[in-house]
This record gives C-alpha cells, sequence and structure tokens, in this order.
C-alpha cells in the first residue's frame, strides 16, 4: 500500500500531470492576451475573445487538479512524510498549491482593483513556480529512491 501510494499508477499520474499542465496553459496564455492580444473591435480596442474560454477551461481543469490534491493529501502526503524523504520540497509544494487555491478563491471574489491586482500577480507567480517545483520533487524523489 505505502508503494503505491508514493509511486502512482501511469494512468493516475498521465491524469494529474494532465490537469495541472492544462491550468497550467491556460492561465498563461489568459495573461499573454491580456497584456499583449487585444483586437480591434467594433468600439475600440478590446479585450482578446479567447480570455473567457481561456478562464472557463482554467477554472475547470485546476478544480479537478485539485480532486486530485485531495487525494495525494489523504495517501501520497500521508505515506510521504512517514518515509522522510522528499519532507521539505514535498511540504513546499504543498504550501504552493493551498496559497494557490486561496488566491484562486480570492480572485474570484474579492473586490478593489489594487488588491486583486497584487492577488493576480501572486496567483500567476505561483502557477508558473508550481512546474518547477513538482519536477524537482519527482526527480528526486526517484533519485533517492
Ligand atoms: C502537492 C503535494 C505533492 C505532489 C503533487 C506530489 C507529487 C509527487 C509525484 C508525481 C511523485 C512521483 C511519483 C511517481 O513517479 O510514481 C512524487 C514522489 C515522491 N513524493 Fe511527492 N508530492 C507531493 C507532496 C509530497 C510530500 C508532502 C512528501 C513527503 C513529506 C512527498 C514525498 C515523496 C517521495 C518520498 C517521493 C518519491 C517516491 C519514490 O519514487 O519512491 N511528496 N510526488
Ligand atoms: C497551474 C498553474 C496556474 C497558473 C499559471 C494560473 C494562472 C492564472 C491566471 C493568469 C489567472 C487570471 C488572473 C486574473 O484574472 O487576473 C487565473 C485565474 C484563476 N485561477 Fe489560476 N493558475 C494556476 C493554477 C490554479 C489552481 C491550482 C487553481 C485552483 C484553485 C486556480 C484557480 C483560479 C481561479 C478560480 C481563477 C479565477 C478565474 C476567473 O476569474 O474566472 N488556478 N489563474
Amino acid at each position: 500500500m505505502s508503494r503505491v501510494a508514493l509511486r502512482f499508477p501511469r494512468k493516475a499520474k498521465a491524469l494529474l500531470y494532465g490537469n495541472i499542465l492544462l491550468s497550467f496553459c491556460t492561465g498563461v496564455v489568459w495573461f499573454a492576451l491580456h497584456r499583449w492580444g487585444k483586437v480591434e473591435g467594433e468600439f475600440g480596442t478590446e479585450f482578446n475573445p479567447l480570455e473567457p474560454w481561456l478562464l472557463k477551461i482554467h477554472g475547470a481543469s485546476a478544480f479537478l487538479a485539485m480532486m486530485g490534491f485531495g487525494y495525494l493529501l489523504a495517501t501520497h502526503v500521508h505515506v510521504g512524510w512517514r518515509s522522510r524523504r522528499s519532507r521539505r520540497l514535498g511540504m513546499t509544494l504543498v504550501g504552493t498549491v493551498a496559497l494557490l487555491m486561496l488566491s484562486g478563491y480570492l480572485l474570484y471574489y474579492s473586490a478593489g482593483e489594487d488588491f486583486r491586482s497584487a492577488v493576480s500577480w501572486v496567483h500567476l507567480g505561483l502557477g508558473v513556480s508550481l512546474p518547477l517545483t513538482l519536477g524537482t520533487h519527482v526527480w528526486l524523489g526517484h533519485r533517492r529512491r
């Protein structure tokens, strides 16, 4: 059981990586279009019409990834902690995901331009760092095996 919780079956890994990748790409492409992808519309310069679609896909894939995260908390994190390996980077990952969830929530519900803009930068920074932290965690975990 503990081995299974530490190392995932191929399909579970593909699902987790796929959802994280989709959240990552939709978030980054949204950011690029929002900054540099404005279009000329009937009433002058407008935001790109793809933006709302990207955020819809982003929200959906992020929530699916969070279901995977909940499963990992009850299995992988529990067993990983007891194995005493990869604790620091593992907990950094848990913290990053928790802050992504909190900042995602605040993006959705907070009012006030300045505060929302600050949260948006924090969310983007955490999101961009996620594949790097996860990649290093997996790589070091395999090396220390
Ligand atoms: C959001 C939190 C986490 C995620 C998404 C995550 C994800 C992963 C993934 C995808 C692997 C590679 C598994 C494989 O190739 O089959 C891995 C390996 C590993 N993780 Fe985590 N992890 C997380 C948190 C933690 C924590 C908190 C710990 C320890 C306290 C931990 C300990 C380990 C260990 C020891 C391995 C190596 C397993 C082995 O190859 O024998 N992880 N993790
Ligand atoms: C994987 C890396 C991620 C990146 C690069 C990323 C990036 C972004 C960006 C750029 C935005 C738009 C910010 C704005 O409106 O100012 C956004 C919105 C959002 N993100 Fe993420 N994000 C990531 C992961 C996540 C995760 C794990 C969650 C889980 C809760 C999440 C939840 C949300 C929510 C709820 C919104 C607001 C959607 C809306 O306004 O309709 N994101 N994200």
